[in-house]
């Protein structure tokens, strides 16, 4: 959709809230030259995602066969859905593994195995959580793109044991991946696992992915996205090196959906009605988006440079601003994207 045809959307809801209030509302006219496109976004923008932490919470608290969500979501299609988030490093799958009753959603007995030195912090998913996935995926049609757990760890190195186990089970369901990630944020697993893993090792980790998805005919094809990297901020900042070092390690043909990082433009908790509409704020993406930029093109040529993307986004960071996020004023930034 170009940017002209948003900007007439947001127009025309204007105009209708003022025929209901006109004592509150201002009048708008807008002369807008349709002719002049400001700007082309992809046909799925936007998409969006569900946390993994829905998922290690077995769908309790979004119901993926709520027709309305079903609806709802069928019309923002084409679009991925991106399943990922802090928990994708927790997940586990246990195949086998049982609620105890309807009323105590604890699961029981694990014939799971996990590689994870603590194994407190894992959360066991069941073959009946990805079942619900695979079935809203296929009724909605969006393109699913799913997050592993990267710190399944064993000798420094990505274990993929219960991963293969997973993708093997989603393959044997024939659900649809248009394509996967592995690991979330990993220059903050120091702070939320107590746990580090070196940009190199990650990088030689995704190649490890794709070889193992060029072995399951029905993903043989499925892009890779990563490292999904957050806190890009200046010149200098340690996400920038990191990615750097990560991309060293990539073959050049591994990152065959693209090259992701996180943005978001202030802490929800903080963040004022005026920041939403501060243009200085909103092009300060531009900035990091040319640091991302740069560091790519230095380690890739023509035809192996991936697309660059924004893997995870939205206004504020922790939950958005209340009242703020999800109201109008909010589209700006949206629109700035
Ligand atoms: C897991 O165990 C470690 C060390 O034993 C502890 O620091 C951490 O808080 C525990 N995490 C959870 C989620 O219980
Ligand atoms: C973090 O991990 C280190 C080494 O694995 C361990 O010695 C330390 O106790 C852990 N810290 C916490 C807060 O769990
Ligand atoms: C990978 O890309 C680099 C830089 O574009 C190039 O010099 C190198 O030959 C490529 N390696 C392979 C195996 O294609
Ligand atoms: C958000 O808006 C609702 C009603 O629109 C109001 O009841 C609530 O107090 C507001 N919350 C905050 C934190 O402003």
């Amino acid at each position: 959709m170009h940017l002209f045809q948003l900007f007439c959307i947001f127009v025309s809801i204007r105009h209708i809230r003022s025929e209901h209030c006109p004592n509150d509302d201002l009048e708008l006219e807008l002369d807008l030259d349709q002719l002049r496109i400001a700007a082309q976004v992809d046909k799925r923008f936007l998409s969006f995602a569900l946390d993994s932490f829905l998922l290690g919470d077995h769908w309790r608290r979004t119901n993926l066969r709520d027709p309305k969500l079903i609806s709802l979501t069928k019309q923002l299609t084409p679009a991925y859905l991106r399943v990922g988030g802090t928990d994708q490093d927790n997940l586990i799958f246990c195949p086998g593994a049982k609620f105890g009753n309807v009323h105590d959603n604890t699961i029981d007995a694990l014939p799971c195995s996990t590689t994870r030195e603590s194994k407190n912090s894992t959360i066991p998913i069941t073959e009946s959580d990805i079942k619900e996935l695979g079935q809203f995926v296929k009724v909605t049609g969006v393109d699913l793109v799913y997050g592993l757990n990267v710190l399944e760890r064993h000798g420094g190195q990505w274990n993929p044991a219960n991963s293969v186990r997973l993708m093997n089970y989603m393959d044997a369901l024939e659900i649809p991946v248009a394509g996967w990630e592995l690991g979330n944020e990993p220059l903050r697993f120091p702070k939320v696992f107590n746990k580090s893993v070196r940009a190199g090792s990650l990088g030689r980790d995704f190649n490890l992915l794709k070889s193992l998805l060029s072995q399951i005919s029905r993903y043989s094809n499925s892009a890779i996205f990563g490292p999904d990297v957050t806190s890009i901020r200046k010149a200098g900042s340690p996400a920038l090196h990191f990615l750097a070092e990560f991309l060293q390690e990539c073959d050049n043909s591994t990152l065959s959906g693209g090259v992701t990082f996180h943005d978001y433009y202030f802490s929800g908790s903080t963040a004022t009605i005026l920041d939403f509409l501060d243009v200085r704020i909103m092009d300060k993406l531009t900035t990091r988006i040319q640091l991302v930029k740069r560091i790519v093109r230095t380690r890739f040529q023509q035809p192996d440079i991936p697309p660059l993307w924004l893997g995870e986004t939205s206004t504020a960071f922790g939950g958005g601003s209340t009242n703020i996020s999800d109201r109008f004023v909010a589209c700006f930034t949206w629109v700035s994207k």
